[in-house]
């Protein structure tokens, strides 16, 4: 079973030949943790990632009950394959897909924002979409001082947020082919990744009725989400005030002109662009910027693990 008070953790990476694995790896050798193994499909298996060989992910090894955490980048219907084995194996499961995150009993979490729902899991902790972590992260300690009325936002999503392979082909494509992408799932009014960036801000803000309008596109950047952001509060909130709030916000660094380059490589959601938005009452517009392999993905899923061990720790 597993023992998240263990100085030792027993650590699975499943997913770890993808672009989320590998920053996941990278960042759990920065912080010390080194019982480490590593898993993907079965066309991996056997490679060395990280100087770590890969085991093919089967249900059987994730079952094994020799892992106390499992950090998943799979993909959802992988996720939804997978991530039950590990948990009835006796892991606690963090993952990154969205095959969980809406579930009813399943935490979806931001350190930063709502941390202390993590310990209300029963196997399976979420990690929220790319986008939903910087944007609930911006829009937190505003909700606290003058509470949210409704939310617009236009993303300008990278590259990398599709996955290693997409990646390799904006590295290797003539740049006169760049172009925006719109490359989610479309149900005829909107794309899958809008309706995600509304309920999961819902839920992680925990204001289910809060009106979200998103737009999202792809462009070609290789690291790094940004999104333009239109928030109506609900009590007067000048943009001098929302830049005070900004600035000591756990996780965020104020940044004049936000960019995805500015973002790549480290661990805050940057945001700038602070200013009223006058064409409507109590409107402000902002921009934010996080990298979406890390704070919206690895670290974030990190993050989460070590709230774990440090609550299992402290009431050992
Ligand atoms: N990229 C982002 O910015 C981002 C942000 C937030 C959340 N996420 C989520 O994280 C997940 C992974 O994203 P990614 O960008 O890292 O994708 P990726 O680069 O395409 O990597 C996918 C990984 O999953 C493994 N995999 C695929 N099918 C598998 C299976 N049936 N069994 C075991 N392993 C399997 C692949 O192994 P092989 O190499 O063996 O194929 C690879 O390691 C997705 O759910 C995505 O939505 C991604």
């Amino acid at each position: 079973m597993a023992d998240l008070r263990s100085d030792r953790p027993r650590i699975g990476v499943v997913g770890a030949t993808g672009a989320v694995g590998t920053i996941t790896l990278q960042l759990l050798r920065e912080r010390g943790y080194d019982n480490v193994r590593v898993f993907a499909s079965a066309r991996s298996a056997g490679r060395q990632v990280a100087g770590l060989t890969v085991e093919e992910a089967t249900p059987e090894a994730l079952a094994a009950g020799d892992l106390d955490l499992c950090l998943f980048s799979v993909g959802t219907s992988a996720s939804r394959e997978l991530v039950p084995h590990a948990v009835r194996g006796g892991a606690v499961a963090i993952d990154k897909s969205a095959a969980y995150r809406l579930a009813p009993g399943v935490p979806l979490v931001v350190p930063e924002v709502n941390g202390a729902r993590a310990a209300e899991h029963t196997g399976i902790v979420a990690n929220p979409n790319c986008c939903a972590i910087p944007l609930t992260c911006a829009l937190k300690p505003l909700h606290d001082a003058a509470g949210l009325r409704r939310v617009r936002v236009a993303t300008y999503q990278s590259v990398s947020g599709a996955g290693a392979q997409a990646m390799e082909q904006l590295r290797g494509q003539p740049t006169e082919l760049n172009d925006l992408r719109m490359d989610w799932d479309f149900d005829g009014v909107e794309f899958d990744e809008e309706e995600k960036l509304r309920e999961e801000t819902r839920k992680i803000l925990e204001l289910p009725d809060l009106p979200v309008s998103a737009t999202c596109v792809r462009v070609p950047v290789l690291v790094g989400h940004a999104e333009a952001v239109w928030v109506e509060t609900e009590d007067p909130l000048s943009a001098e005030q929302a830049i005070a709030l900004l600035d000591d916000a756990p996780g965020i660094r104020l940044e004049q002109f936000p960019t995805p380059g500015r973002a790549a490589g480290g661990d805050d959601v940057l945001v700038g662009r602070i200013r009223a938005d006058v064409t409507i009452e109590n409107g402000l517009a902002l921009f934010v910027v996080g990298d979406n392999l890390r704070k919206g993905a690895a670290l974030n899923a990190i993050q989460i693990a070590e709230l774990l061990l440090r609550e299992q720790r402290v009431a050992a």
